[in-house]
């Protein structure tokens, strides 16, 4: 369907979505207002792919001839006899609403334009034009040669032919079509927000530092980055730009409310990566490690008792203390002397150790969502006494796995961090923004998550993610953590996240 290809903006994007195309055989038109533009672009391409001729993973044959498909167009006219265009311009509605007013002069009747946007809506952009039927997003990812996924985005009126058409030339170039409706930050951008902001949620309550935030989960769940780690690479000014779109948008919905850490850190220049700071710092471009701080070895003469249904668990506990030269009662109550070990899901320590009449300054959290074998983590209340905390990190770090000491947290890090992307994840399929296969398909590949939101919810089980999401709601009281109705009712029917609802 669309063999000549017009590619308006020669910046980060545009030369990749080029190169992407002329890779896969089509012929590709560059054009942009700065003419020096196109020509780096194209020298920059060339590089690449010579690269790749170099490695031996392209001939030499099929360098000249990708080369020969890349051509710099001077005027938009030039244009005219396009299949297709892609804009990838500048990220103002009014600016790409003007193109897209001129091209709708130049191109044949048939001709499909896309955007690229990553923010602007679709339709609005389509809407100044006389055939807003041939208007769709295609969004790709930085860098489009490797980010092997397109978002496909259906205006309201975009023609479903055309839908088609992209998902067919994607497929061809060997990117994943995320077919999606234009909404608020597409698919990705949207499912991305509860890694960010409920890791920010977190760090505004002295829950752990964002240090610990992120040992914790790339040890757990296997994020390849915490988000704050992230929140570095990406730019939090970029960050947070995205979090208050996609929260404005969303008609202030709190599910994805930005935090005022953010924007003060962004006003002070704590970029990350690109301005040396972050929450971490940076010397030419590479982190600075800072060891983890080891925790004074002390005497462990107390008992343990543990509150847990989960055999697996106690048994894992158990083998710990033994190692520890630590006794772990196995009576009903804990004796005067024992340190109590709770495993609540989706409670706080405080109101975990409440409902089971249980003593506040020897009671203490572990959260049964951690990776028992990689990093603990042990969570303590206000009341907790600081020698037995010692007493309980040493005993159940015996073994030499690390132990993170948190402050008390509905949910701990893991728990309320997951059952977050979880729960986003079952908002965008009931919203019908993605089916289940292409959300949790896109957002590993569009943000190399270890599984996608709702294989997550399998993994650690569904019915456990919506005790942990009513937990947080009924703790804090707020609708942040609201279940969405696809989990609970899927939860509730013991039926895979997966399942559709039925369709007409
Ligand atoms: P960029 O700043 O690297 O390149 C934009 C290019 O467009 C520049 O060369 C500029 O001279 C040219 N340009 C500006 N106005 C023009 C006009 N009216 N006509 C023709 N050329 C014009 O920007 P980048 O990063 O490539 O972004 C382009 C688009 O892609 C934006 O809409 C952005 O939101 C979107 N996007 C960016 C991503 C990224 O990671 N950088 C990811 C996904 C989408």
């Amino acid at each position: 369907m669309f063999n000549r290809i017009g590619v308006i903006g020669a910046g980060a994007m545009g030369r990749g979505i080029a190169q992407l195309f002329a890779s896969s055989g089509q012929e590709i038109l560059l054009y942009d207002t700065r003419a020096e533009a196109i020509d780096e672009a194209i020298a920059f391409n060339r590089n690449l792919l010579q690269r790749s001729v170099a490695k031996g993973k392209l001939s030499e044959a099929d360098f000249e001839a990708t080369m020969a498909r890349m051509q710099p167009a001077a005027e938009l006219s030039q244009l005219k006899d396009c299949d297709l265009v892609i804009e990838a311009i500048v990220e103002i509605l009014e600016v790409k609403q003007k193109l897209f007013g001129e091209l709708e002069g130049i191109v044949r009747e048939e001709c499909l334009l896309a955007t690229n946007t990553s923010s602007l809506s679709v339709t609005r952009i389509a809407a100044g034009c006389q055939r807003p039927e041939r208007i769709a997003g295609f969004h790709f990812f930085n860098p489009v040669p490797l980010m092997r996924i397109v978002e496909v985005v259906r205006g309201e009126r975009t023609d479903e032919r055309y839908i088609q058409g992209l998902v067919d030339l994607a497929n061809k170039a060997g990117h994943f079509p995320a077919i999606t409706p234009d909404t608020p930050g597409f698919l990705v951008n949207h499912a991305g927000r509860a890694f960010g902001t409920e890791a920010l949620r977190m760090l505004s309550e002295g829950v752990a530092t964002p240090q610990q935030i992120d040992r914790i989960l790339r040890d757990g769940p296997g994020f390849r980055m915490g988000p704050f780690e992230l929140f570095d690479l990406t730019g939090l000014d970029v960050s947070h730009a995205v979090m208050e779109s996609v929260y404005e948008q969303f008609y202030h919905d709190p599910r994805y409310t930005p935090s005022f850490i953010a924007a003060q850190r962004v006003a002070a220049g704590l970029l990350g990566r690109k301005t040396g700071r972050g929450f971490y710092r940076y010397e030419d471009g590479q982190k600075i490690e800072e060891p983890e701080a080891t925790p004074e070895t002390v005497l462990v003469n107390r008992p343990f008792w543990l509150h847990c249904d989960d055999d697996a668990v106690r048994s894992d506990v158990h083998a710990v203390l033994e190692a520890a030269g630590a006794i772990l009662e196995t009576t009903n109550l804990p004796s005067d002397e024992a340190i109590c070990l709770v495993t609540p899901l989706g409670e706080d320590c405080t109101t975990a150790l409440l409902h089971l009449g249980l003593p506040a300054d020897r009671t203490l959290a572990i959260d049964v969502f951690a990776d028992w074998d990689k990093r603990r983590t042990l969570m303590r209340t206000p009341a907790s006494n600081p020698e037995l905390v010692a007493q309980a990190r040493q005993a159940l770090g015996a073994d030499g796995v690390p132990v993170e000491v948190i402050n008390d947290s509905p949910g701990f890090v893991i728990q309320r961090l997951i059952a977050s992307v979880v729960n986003l994840g079952s908002e965008i399929a009931q919203k019908g923004i993605a089916t289940p296969e292409t959300l949790d398909k896109a957002i590993q590949l569009a943000l190399g998550y270890p599984k996608g939101p709702l294989a997550f919810g399998e993994h650690y089980g569904k019915q456990r993610v919506l005790s942990v999401l009513n937990n947080l709601q009924t703790v804090y009281g707020e609708p942040r953590y609201r279940p969405s109705p696809w989990l609970r009712r899927r939860a509730q029917l013991d039926l895979p996240l997966t399942t559709p609802d039925h369709q007409e």
